[in-house]
């Protein structure tokens, strides 16, 4: 249904966003590479879109993406060696990009084993060099966190504070540990986002998104609003729980 903070979509289980995620994957691919000759789609980190990236790497949907013209970036990163069991690129390797042909040229994983603030720079850079001053993604791909964060953009900081950074390296006290992360700017900037979130410990992160005024530094998931794109949010039913309550 249609809100004021995009498309909510909410399905049965988490096996159903699952599968619809793959879809929209698909279906932004076809569109992205027939109109332009290229698809260029960031990543999510965490649990969540394992099984869809499990459903894309295989058939039929592996089948359905020219993988050739697809090129993968991350929304963001954990600051360890990309072998670290704790790596967003690592788990992207395992449950899609060794299954699938994406030329490793066009793979380009944030530097988590690298000093954070270079990493930031050097990422940042890399989206310059290869998708313009301006990156605007076909697709980004996001998760939510039970305290309304998204990709690194922890509660307690101002996510919009450094309008003209592209990626930063916050040091996130949760975590105990530095992350590398797309700001809004380079977020709100694609044609289309999806959130995909599930499960009865996000329930409450997802009313107050939906139902409590914008604030930004308590709910960072509330910068996500494409300037000139989609934003569509794939949540089970658990996850919506007080949404459908009218
Ligand atoms: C990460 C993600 C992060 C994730 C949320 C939800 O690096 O962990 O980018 O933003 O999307 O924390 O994580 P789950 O999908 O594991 O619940």
């Amino acid at each position: 249904m249609k809100t004021a903070r995009g498309t909510l979509d909410v399905f049965d289980s988490a096996e159903i966003v699952a599968n619809a995620v793959a879809d929209l994957f698909v279906e932004r691919a076809g569109e992205a590479i027939g109109e332009r000759g290229q698809f260029c789609v960031a990543l999510a980190g965490g649990t969540t879109p394992k099984a869809a990236y499990a459903l894309l790497a295989d058939e039929p949907r592996s089948g359905q993406v020219d993988w050739r013209n697809v090129a993968v970036y991350f929304g963001d990163e954990r600051c360890v060696a990309p072998d670290d069991e704790q790596s967003n690129y690592r788990m992207a390797q395992q449950m899609l990009l060794r299954h699938v042909p994406v030329p490793a040229e066009n793979v380009f994983r944030m530097r988590g084993e690298d000093e954070p603030a270079a990493a930031a720079r050097d990422y940042a850079n890399v989206l310059r060099s290869t998708l313009g001053p301006a990156p605007r993604f076909d697709l980004i791909l996001l998760g939510m966190g039970a305290d309304a964060h998204t990709a690194s953009l922890f509660p307690g900081e101002d996510p919009h504070r450094d309008e003209d950074a592209l990626v930063r390296a916050p040091y996130v006290e949760k975590a105990g540990a530095y992350r590398l992360t797309l700001t809004p700017a380079v977020i709100n900037n694609a044609r289309c986002i999806a959130i995909a979130t599930e499960g009865p410990s996000k329930a409450a992160a997802l009313q107050s998104v939906f139902r409590e005024p914008e604030d930004a530094t308590m709910r960072p998931i509330q910068s996500v609003a494409p300037r000139d794109g989609e934003l569509v949010w794939l949540v089970d039913r658990e996850a919506a729980g007080g949404l459908l309550q009218h």
